[in-house]
């Protein structure tokens, strides 16, 4: 198989425009020349000229946490795609569960906004996940496939070719409660079925499953080893330069 993993850091709210450069700065020569994966940054939209800058030329992708699907107008408080690619940005987290949770974002949401990334260019990494509650009543995959039908509503499998899915256990973010391999495996193979049954076989072969929530330098290469797991999103454990590299390194 050769779908190439990427290796992602949300960085959520977390630091100033000065830590910001210096994470990049040590962070950059620890990550030289690693071509095996990609590698990305989700920083708060503030930081992004500051980490674009730092990472300019080097192997390390930069991207949102969030975006509008409106080209523009009176949203306050939201980022344009336009703005994004103005400043250099590549990518996009779409429906992170702290925006579903926290900011209503809905599945009809996330699907407006995953039409307006492909449509403008923007590699989106849409993410889904079920809580504790859904894992314990037996409705993981009914969930699951709730958000990938809701998220991939009117996407072509000819338009679906940058999509990289994120699933994230919400009992696992933020946690120290990563999900076992064998778990994020068994789940990572329901959203793959998914993905065939709506935009079939070659599409489904190709897409990207990350794994997110809790994962660490110990806890990376028993997760990455895993046939469905084709990279990481990674939280905590991207906020120091050591760290984040040796996930990256996993
Ligand atoms: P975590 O966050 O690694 O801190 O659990 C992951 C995420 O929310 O993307």
């Amino acid at each position: 198989m050769s779908r190439k993993a990427l290796i992602a850091a949300n960085w959520k709210m977390y630091k100033t425009p000065a830590e910001a450069k210096a994470f990049i700065e040590a962070f950059l020569p620890l990550v030289a020349g690693h071509t095996r994966d990609e590698i990305a940054i989700f920083p708060s939209p503030v930081l992004l000229p500051t980490v674009i800058a730092a990472a300019k030329g080097s192997n390390v992708l930069i991207g949102a946490q969030n975006i509008h699907f409106a080209a523009e107008g009176a949203y306050t408080g939201e980022t344009s795609i336009g703005q994004l690619k103005a400043v250099g940005g590549t990518h996009t987290l779409i429906g992170h569960s702290e925006r579903r949770q926290y900011f209503a974002e809905t599945d009809e949401i996330v699907n407006k906004k995953l039409h307006a990334a492909l449509e403008n260019g923007l590699i989106p990494v849409v993410c889904v996940g079920e809580q504790l509650a859904d894992r314990e009543a037996g409705k993981t995959a009914d969930v699951l496939k709730t958000q990938i039908d809701g998220a991939l509503a009117g996407i072509t499998a000819e338009a679906a070719g940058p999509i990289v899915i994120a699933y994230e256990p919400v009992w696992a973010i933020g946690t120290g409660k990563t999900a076992t391999p064998e778990i994020a495996e068994d789940t990572h193979k329901i959203i793959r079925a998914e993905v065939a049954k709506l935009l079939g076989p070659t599409v489904a072969a190709n897409i990207r499953i990350l794994y997110g929530g809790s994962v660490k330098p110990a806890s990376a290469s028993a997760l990455l080893g895993q046939e469905d797991i084709d990279g990481a999103l990674v939280g905590g454990a991207s906020l120091k330069p050591d760290s984040f590299s040796q996930i990256v390194k996993y």
